[in-house]
């Protein structure tokens, strides 16, 4: 069965206030693109083609004229609204019936990820079981972290621990089979009123069948989730496009070099932007 995607973009994004009174933080700019491009980027590049998009109902809207149907990426979305913030784990009982049983990707709307060998990592993630990322942070109270026993196994999870076991922080991509709703179901909200992404994973691990991979030095994990690092993301993918004159997380390459659309589809794309250098640049790939 084919794996489907799962971009959760809802949450009130009350760090960023005041600029996210008015508009949704995933919607909010990363240098030349809106921040969701990355996260549909990364799911683009483990193939994944079929994807829902979780937002809040007040901006619904938004995403909608932002993204379209996805066919001019040669994607499928589905747009489904979160009623309010009740916790990561909750998307998968939002998305039951989207899965119908497929095993998922699910990667939060606002995590930006960097790396030479991301798609080739990305796509050797098997579709039984779960897979997550582990990323060395300098922070890691503020994550969901890893704790390991003395061979490297991972043994725990923790959200938000006081005291971390390790610095390696879980990302925000998340690789579950088709039993993540039904265990979904059965995770009770934390002492926060949320149902945590940990709990969900933790039912994985306990079975032994979470892998864990370590994201190593050679990936960027971008944060987002406050004014100065959201600037630093922005600033990140503007030294990387003017140095490389490469674009990173770009949907519309990414799905032409997959074959998903055709020359014509990426010359409408390149003529809709034709007043900026995103555009400039889809023009050139026809070349
Ligand atoms: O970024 C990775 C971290 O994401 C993980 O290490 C943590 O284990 C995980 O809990 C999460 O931590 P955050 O503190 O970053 O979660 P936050 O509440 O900020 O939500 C992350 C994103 O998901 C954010 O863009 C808003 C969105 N969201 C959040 C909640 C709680 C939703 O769309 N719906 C929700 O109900």
């Amino acid at each position: 069965m084919n794996r489907k995607g799962i971009v959760l973009a809802g949450g009130s994004g009350t760090r960023l206030y005041p600029i996210t009174l008015g508009v949704s933080k995933q919607l909010l700019p990363v240098y030349d693109k809106p921040m969701i491009y990355y996260p549909i980027s990364t799911l683009m590049l483990a193939g994944i083609r079929d994807i829902v998009v979780i937002t809040t109902p007040e901006d619904a809207a938004q995403f909608r004229r932002t993204l379209g149907d996805g066919t001019q990426w040669g994607l499928r979305f589905t747009f489904i609204e979160q009623p309010s913030p009740d916790g990561l784990a909750q998307a998968y009982l939002l998305a039951r019936d989207f899965l119908d049983g497929a095993p998922s990707a699910m990667v939060l709307g606002d995590n930006i990820f960097y790396g030479a060998n991301l798609p080739g990592m990305l796509a050797a993630v098997p579709a039984d079981g779960g897979t997550v990322f582990g990323y060395h942070v300098a922070d890691p109270e503020r994550y969901g972290v890893l704790g390991f026993d003395a061979d490297g196994t991972a043994t725990q999870i923790i959200e938000k621990p006081k005291v971390p076991p390790s610095s390696y922080a879980v990302t925000g991509l998340y690789f579950l089979d088709g039993t993540a709703p039904d265990r979904a179901a059965r995770v009770r909200p934390s002492d926060r009123g949320e149902l945590e992404i940990t709990t969900l994973l933790e039912s994985y691990l306990a079975e032994g069948a979470l892998r864990v991979e370590r994201m190593g030095r050679g990936f960027a994990w971008l944060d987002t989730g406050t004014h100065a690092s959201l600037l630093d993301a922005g600033n990140f993918v503007r030294t990387l496009t003017a140095r490389q004159g490469l674009q990173s997380g770009c949907p519309d390459e990414i799905a032409f070099l997959k074959g998903w659309i055709d020359r014509d589809g990426l010359r409408a794309r390149a003529d809709l932007f034709a007043k900026n250098e995103y555009g400039a640049y889809l023009s050139r790939l026809l070349d």
